[in-house]
């Protein structure tokens, strides 16, 4: 079992043998974005799927080795007198509370000793968690890893080789220089001040132009050695802690960007200030320039290994723009990103790198399939709706796709719930709000009738994995949205509500072997159509996806959604 606990995103993976049987983001279960407390519900959800109790799991890897880099950081923080505190008291309670797992497990009414807990744990650095959920899940034997985000366990880019069942780790970058703390330092200047609000800079920058590359330049350093070095003029970071979690477990992130950088870039953008060019311009450049050192740093790791194949995890590995850019513009021509390249992921790497790296276990088959948590059968759902009183009707499979392709042909706006939820940060068909690509009032639908959210950011399509040649310039497995794509000009007319201002859409290739259902169901539309894709957007309201047919009813009642679909059993407004 792997676990990422006290850490934004936290979650819990559980293997058998080297296949992952499930996996799930504590947040689901909570209710509270990107909770970042214990796992234990996700924990509770893996021992059942497993059919086991805690005294069976053989191994239980964290994602935290509150030790790594120890003097590295005494050091820094001797460096900062005055500040730092923050940093260093959240870093000490946190290392605190991972030396001292065994009580949690405790807590949660375990009969497990302390003492067999202990034999059983083992802490995996942050970064070589990532780099393992990456390589370990991969299809490549052998291949580049870049792990790379905020920062974690005092680390922020890791590179690394993989080959079979052993990594090795090549280079770092430390804390404060960090490629995601110089994207989450814009966000905030531009008016996005939470956790994870970097993909609204992502979603803004094509209306911008970069013209202010070469001023980034100066506090985001290229060098020689294929990595990169922060101004630390322009951060606060160096003097502060940058993420810190309150009582409630709510990662918050602290102003990273200092008043030189207020001077040289202007004032935050405030709560109720509109989107200037300004700030268009500013969020393409701090795009352009993320991505010219993503492949700054590729390339450098490409002609330092020689290798083909490259994986990749960790926050920035979020970035799907920069992502579908990669063949393009590196020498790499095969790459991997897992469905949580975030920290969610980290449960998922920690154990894989326990059960590959440290206890030698042979590589499983690889994973292309995000669908790994929760489940409710035909039955419970039905049991559940008759208890609330609520009218439904219930279809065959091939009724179903008929009568919901009808609905989305007929501007219906669709909750799909079915399967395993996704492991990861996106909708993936099962637990996905649907709507027809094809009008150009999509958007306004949706934002009408369910998510009052701002208009720059794109809808994504899913699309049958047949057709992706015909709709994009680049052909390429995207299982999980993790890769945005130009749409070929002459489609932009046909999918006008997934079409991006830029003419790039953030698709899915949908696989009818990994999920046959929505497989079918897009093909259902496409036989009314001839349209191949369907606009897909996450289940939910200002809160994590819907994980029960609890939450996905009372989301439907609390918006103006057309139809309600729960496995086989369907409501309608
Ligand atoms: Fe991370």
């Amino acid at each position: 079992m792997g676990i990422n606990a006290y850490h934004a995103d936290a979650s819990a993976a559980i293997f058998e043998n080297g296949k992952m049987i499930a996996a799930i983001e504590e947040e689901r279960f909570r209710r509270i974005k990107h909770w970042a407390g214990f796992p234990t519900m996700a924990i509770e959800f893996c021992l059942k799927e497993a059919g086991i109790n805690l005294e069976s799991v053989d191994h239980i890897a964290i994602g935290r080795d509150p030790y790594a880099k120890l003097l590295k950081k005494i050091f820094f923080l001797l460096k900062n007198p005055g500040g730092g505190w923050n940093a260093v008291t959240d870093r000490i309670r946190n290392a605190k509370k991972v030396s001292s797992l065994e009580k949690e497990f405790a807590i949660d009414g375990s009969s497990i000793s302390e003492k067999m807990l202990k034999s059983k744990i083992h802490q995996v650095e942050h970064h070589r968690s990532h780099l393992a959920s990456a390589i370990f899940a991969s299809p490549f034997e052998e291949a580049a890893i870049l792990s790379i985000d905020g920062s974690g366990d005092f680390t922020t880019t890791m590179t690394a080789t993989g080959k079979g069942n052993k990594l090795n780790v090549l280079r770092s970058v430390d804390f404060p220089h960090s490629l995601g703390i110089f994207y989450t330092a814009f966000t905030q200047l531009l008016g996005f001040p939470h956790y994870g609000d970097e993909y609204k800079v992502m979603g803004l920058a094509p209306y911008g132009e970069p013209k202010y590359v070469s001023q980034l330049h100066e506090l985001l350093l290229f060098k020689p050695n294929g990595f990169f070095e922060l101004n630390l003029k322009f951060f606060r970071s160096a003097k502060s802690g940058i993420i810190s979690y309150g009582e409630n477990h709510i990662p918050e992130v602290a102003a990273l960007y200092s008043d030189h950088m207020i001077e040289k870039f202007g004032n935050v953008r405030k709560k109720d200030e509109s989107l200037s060019q300004y700030h268009k311009d500013l969020a393409a450049s701090v795009q352009r320039i993320t991505e010219e050192l993503i492949f700054h740093i590729l390339n450098h790791l490409q002609k330092e290994t020689g290798l083909k194949n490259i994986c990749i995890a960790g926050g920035v590995a979020q970035n799907s723009v920069a992502n579908g850019k990669l063949t393009r513009n590196t020498s790499f021509k095969n790459i991997y990103i897992p469905s949580a390249g975030h920290d969610a992921g980290i449960s998922m790497g920690a154990a894989m790198y326990t059960y590959h790296h440290l206890l030698d276990g042979p590589r499983a088959e690889p994973i292309w399939s995000a669908y790994t948590g929760s489940r409710f059968s035909n039955g419970e759902i039905e049991n559940y709706l008759k208890e609330r009183n609520i009218g439904f009707q219930k279809y065959s499979d091939e009724e179903l796709f008929e009568k919901v392709a009808q609905r989305l042909v007929e501007a219906g706006v669709v909750g799909w719930f079915t399967g395993r939820s996704e492991f990861g940060p996106r909708a993936l068909g099962a637990r996905s709000i649907l709507a027809d690509p094809r009008r150009e009032d999509a958007k306004d639908l949706l934002n009408a009738k369910i998510k009052r959210r701002e208009s720059f950011r794109p809808f994504a399509p899913s699309i049958l994995k047949e057709f992706v040649s015909e709709y994009f310039e680049i052909s390429d497995e995207v299982p999980f949205m993790e890769k945005v794509f130009p749409i070929r000009p002459e489609k932009y007319k046909i999918i006008p509500a997934v079409t991006h201002v830029d003419g790039t859409g953030r698709l899915q290739t949908v696989d009818k072997n990994i999920t046959p259902r929505y497989y079918e169901l897009i093909k259902a539309f496409y036989n009314k159509t001839n349209v191949p894709i369907l606009l897909n957007t996450s289940f939910n309201e200002n809160e994590p996806i819907v994980n029960s047919p609890a939450e996905a009813l009372e989301c439907f009642l609390r918006t103006s959604m057309d139809m309600l679909v729960l496995e086989n059993c369907v409501i309608e407004r």
